[in-house]
């Protein structure tokens, strides 16, 4: 009870001056009876609080102290508060609320929520409140393997040696030592051809998403996506009042030949080259380097979604789209999502020169950096080695969990179910024949508290192949507490 009584004494004398700075006929001391009986009978001075002092209310208020024991005292007379010798005025002990917080409004009294119609387009991209995903729901890492003690000492450490410029606002696109690992770790391992300033420190891929819709687009241009594909970015583009074309995806990834005819030119072409989200398929050499030249010739920016590609088992990984491409219209986004933890909300950009400057302004602008003791313990974490270890830790792990699912749906493949091609990744796609099956296994699935993906989610115009989309990484009991996205 303490705490809310000492809270209480905090807030009574700035509210009572927001009531006071309302013009009004009544006198001071009417109005401040008033305001204190109102909160006493809602509730919200809870019973037993204690009043500032009355010397100290009258000085904060800047009235008359004779003006507020008028008020005082007449609630004192009507027995809302009640005065303790030596201890000071209290609440006095009444049905009205018992230290519960007490809501403003009334349900029945709070206004429609009147989203606009950008706001309604974007729930169709959202989970509903319900919706739990459970141990099949695809891009979320296996949380219980992070190495969260080696991680906490990183964190505490760099929290506690933080230099004050990290205090402020900054605009340099991140601490420098983690656009230094991640540029290393990026030529290294993905072919990407960048240089430290070219990386943008962003709260996860979607920021990122969001941000190159806003530079780079306005509302009406037409931006291509893969179909079926990631609704994170469907959700985006749609919201940033993009014309999305979807672009069906084949064994090769997407075909530029089934471009629906008719349309402007794209602004942004978004695909998922290394690892198609959610087919698994990695695109082509031949139709990465159609995809470059479709975009030098509309002028538009590939937005490149490299998000899980640490995670290829047998085959060797595949350089990265933007690292084949000299023309620079390539925007290489990355997350630490797959490979960390999605709550760490960090990802990057890699831009192209003459992006950098205006994305750290816009950025700093539209979302503030931040972060920066979190993004130097993930500088020291790359640097030590700590990383990779974690990565060929996790790829053995999803491996091990991939070939297990596989056995597991082997007699359904013997009769006929088509699985995914390729080794990589988290998931795995299911392909099915019929739309009617999809559905009774998604129920059956529900049924059993089970949460199963069907591929319908996956499409910008359902319903699209049937299937499920099948995650490995999660052990049941972990993943059912998580509520999650849709179309993760
Ligand atoms: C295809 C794809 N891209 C990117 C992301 C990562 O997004 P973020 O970094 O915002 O967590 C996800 C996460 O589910 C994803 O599935």
């Amino acid at each position: 009870m303490e705490p809310v009584i000492a809270a209480h004494a905090d807030w009574v004398g700035e509210a009572l001056g927001i009531e006071l700075m309302t013009p009004s006929s009544q006198s001071l001391a009417r109005r401040l009876y008033r305001a204190l009986r109102g909160w006493i009978q809602s509730g919200r001075l809870a019973s037993g609080s204690r009043l500032p002092s009355s010397r100290r209310l009258a000085r904060d208020l800047g009235v008359g102290r004779n003006t507020l024991l008028e008020a005082i005292e007449q609630l004192v007379a009507e027995g809302f508060l009640e005065t303790r010798p030596g201890a000071g005025t209290f609440v006095a002990d009444l049905p009205f609320g018992r230290g519960e917080a007490v809501s403003e409004a009334a349900p029945s009294e709070a206004p429609e929520a009147a989203l606009s119609a950008r706001g309604e387009r974007l729930l169709r991209f959202c989970a509903s409140p319900g919706d739990h995903h459970a141990a099949f729901a695809p891009g979320v890492p296996a949380l219980d393997r992070f190495p969260h003690e080696l991680w906490q000492r990183l964190l505490k450490r760099h929290q506690r040696d933080a230099p004050e410029a990290w205090l402020d606002y900054r605009t340099q696109g991140g601490v420098t030592a983690l656009r230094e690992a991640l540029c290393d770790y990026l030529r290294l391992s993905r072919s990407v051809r960048c240089r430290p300033e070219q990386v943008l420190v962003v709260q996860g891929a979607q920021q990122g998403f969001e941000l190159i819709a806003r530079m780079l687009s306005d509302p009406g241009d037409v931006a291509w996506l893969e179909e079926p594909g990631y609704g994170g970015a469907q959700a985006c583009f749609d919201a940033a009042g993009l014309e999305m074309v979807a672009v069906p995806v084949d064994g090769e990834g997407l075909d530029l030949k089934r471009v629906p005819p008719g349309q402007a030119a794209p602004r942004l072409i978004y695909v998922t080259p290394s690892h198609q989200y959610p087919s698994g398929v990695t695109m082509s050499l031949p139709r990465r380097l159609a995809l470059l030249e479709a975009a030098e010739t509309h002028g538009a920016w590939i937005v490149e979604d490299d998000y899980d590609s640490e995670f290829r088992y047998g085959q060797r990984p595949i350089a990265a789209l933007q690292g084949l491409s000299e023309a620079a219209r390539v925007i290489y986004v990355g997350t630490l999502s797959k490979v960390l933890y999605p709550g760490l909300r960090l990802g990057y950009l890699v831009l192209p020169e003459a992006l950098v400057a205006p994305f750290r302004r816009a950025n700093a602008r539209l979302h503030r950096e931040g972060q920066y003791a979190v993004q130097a313990a993930l500088a020291e974490f790359i640097a030590a080695g700590h990383f990779s270890r974690h990565v060929r830790r996790m790829r053995d792990c999803y491996r091990q969990r991939q070939a297990l699912l596989r056995r597991a749906l082997a007699p359904a493949v013997a009769r006929g179910l088509a699985l995914s091609e390729g080794q990589a990744g988290m998931h795995l796609v299911a392909w099915l024949d019929d739309r009617d099956i999809e559905q009774a296994l998604v129920r059956r699935a529900a049924e059993q508290g089970i949460g199963l993906s069907p591929l319908s989610g996956y499409y910008l115009t359902p319903p699209g192949r049937p299937g499920l989309a099948l995650a490995e990484s999660r052990d049941r009991a972990g993943a059912a507490e998580t509520p999650r996205d849709k179309h993760v």
